[in-house]
């Protein structure tokens, strides 16, 4: 299974110019997808023989291929894509909810919980609800000996005055996994909405948003071999309502009119990008997301042993990160010099600044840490490379 997926590798040209390691940042599009873009901007836009029969139908079918992926499903257990609402960005998905958990009816005195570990995306948006209403931000605190938020800590957070839970399904700085199930079994219990941060997760991992229990699911598409500019929300059928306040509701069943999602998704008309996420989901569909997970399993585990490898360092990813590992340099080796030292020899990774991560303590990143991401177009000779520099680095050769 391995090699049919190495053989994909071809699919994405950059890298016979680079060793990329930074696709938890944003990802490479595959070149079938990106000739599929070509092909609708070439043959298909503003067409004199009906757009609108091309990309209705086109557009149903993106739709519904992002719904199989996630497994969207409804009541009767046919997979539903009504609820899926595309942005342009997974940041913005996030803040949608926010604007539309607005309009509920927060009291001061409630409170949002959300994981220490989150990324500014799914932080700001919390804290600026939270002073403009009076709600209070509880966080489920990061353990270093672990290097995750434990399960323990979300349920000591929650309480009957939670109106959410948010938090990241992997850690986009730790590559950490979160218990998204057994978070959602306690946050229903004491009647609490949950939103998962779906950005290191949608096309690294296989995802059953019914399994994961959660109420919305947001996600990225530019990291996820998809077009720039694109994210997604979905909510599952109960807590779509919660949306529907920022939308006003037509009756749109009986009136014929489409579904919430399309109805206001499409006034941004971002077709190539909603057209592109529908086709990369049926790359990975076709690739099969357990094999994507398996594999990248395999090369973080390869990419855990380099870095073992590698004197002076510490990592501050666990064992069992998904996607990525992160770590620390000693204090007398500069981060950004050591990124340097990296890109110079064509090797791509990101360093990652406490800036970016506002629950966290300062001490924690110091003066950052450099984090090496995979996904699945990658192998062992681009680790090799980047550990190939950082020995060199170690060994006082730059
Ligand atoms: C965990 C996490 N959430 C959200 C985002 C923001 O994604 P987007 O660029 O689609 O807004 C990122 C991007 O780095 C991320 O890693």
């Amino acid at each position: 299974v391995f090699d049919s997926l190495r053989s994909k590798r071809s699919d994405f040209p950059i890298l016979n110019r680079v060793t990329y390691l930074n696709s938890a940042f944003t990802s490479l599009t595959p070149r079938p997808v990106a000739n599929k873009i070509a092909e609708y901007y070439l043959n298909h836009r503003a067409s004199s023989v009906g757009p609108f029969e091309y990309l209705l139908d086109e557009i149903d079918t993106a739709y519904i291929r992002i719904a199989t992926l996630i497994g969207s499903r409804g009541s009767g257990g046919s997979i539903n894509s009504d609820n899926i609402l595309i942005t342009s960005s997974c940041s913005q998905a996030i803040e949608t909810l926010a604007h539309a958990l607005e309009y509920s009816d927060l009291s001061p005195g409630d409170n949002v919980v959300l994981s220490q570990l989150e990324y500014c995306s799914n932080a700001t948006p919390w804290i600026r609800l939270g002073n403009k209403h009076g709600v209070e931000i509880r966080l489920a605190k990061f353990d270093p000996d672990t290097q995750n938020v434990p399960t323990r800590n979300f349920e000591l957070a929650i309480d009957q005055r939670t109106r959410l839970v948010a938090l990241a399904h992997v850690s986009n700085l730790t590559g950490g996994e979160l218990h998204i199930s057994e978070v959602s079994r306690i946050a229903h219990e004491r009647g609490s909405l949950v939103l998962v941060d779906g950005a290191q997760s949608y096309s690294t991992l296989s995802v059953d948003v019914e399994k994961l229990g959660c109420d919305f699911y947001a996600f990225s598409g530019h990291k996820a071999m998809g077009p720039t500019g694109t994210g997604v929300l979905w909510s599952s059928e109960e807590a779509v309502c919660v949306l529907e306040s920022l939308v006003p509701k037509p009756n749109y069943t009986d009136d014929g009119l489409p579904p919430y999602s399309r109805f206001w998704g499409n006034s941004a008309s971002n077709y190539e990008g909603i057209l592109g996420l529908g086709w990369v989901a049926d790359y990975i569909r076709q690739i099969g997301i357990e094999n994507i997970e398996r594999y990248i399993a395999h090369l973080t585990a390869y990419l855990h042993d380099g870095l073992d490898h590698i004197k002076f360092i510490k990592k501050i990813s666990p064992a069992q990160s998904r996607n990525l590992v992160s770590f620390l340099l000693p204090e007398r080796w500069n981060v950004n010099d050591v990124a340097d030292a990296l890109y110079r020899n064509n090797v791509v990774g990101l360093v990652l600044g406490g800036n970016s991560f506002p629950f966290l303590p300062k001490s924690l990143l110091g003066n950052g840490a450099i984090r090496l991401s995979l996904h699945f177009y990658n192998n062992e000779e681009d680790i090799q490379r980047a550990m190939h520099i950082l020995g060199e680095i170690a060994a006082g050769n730059y």
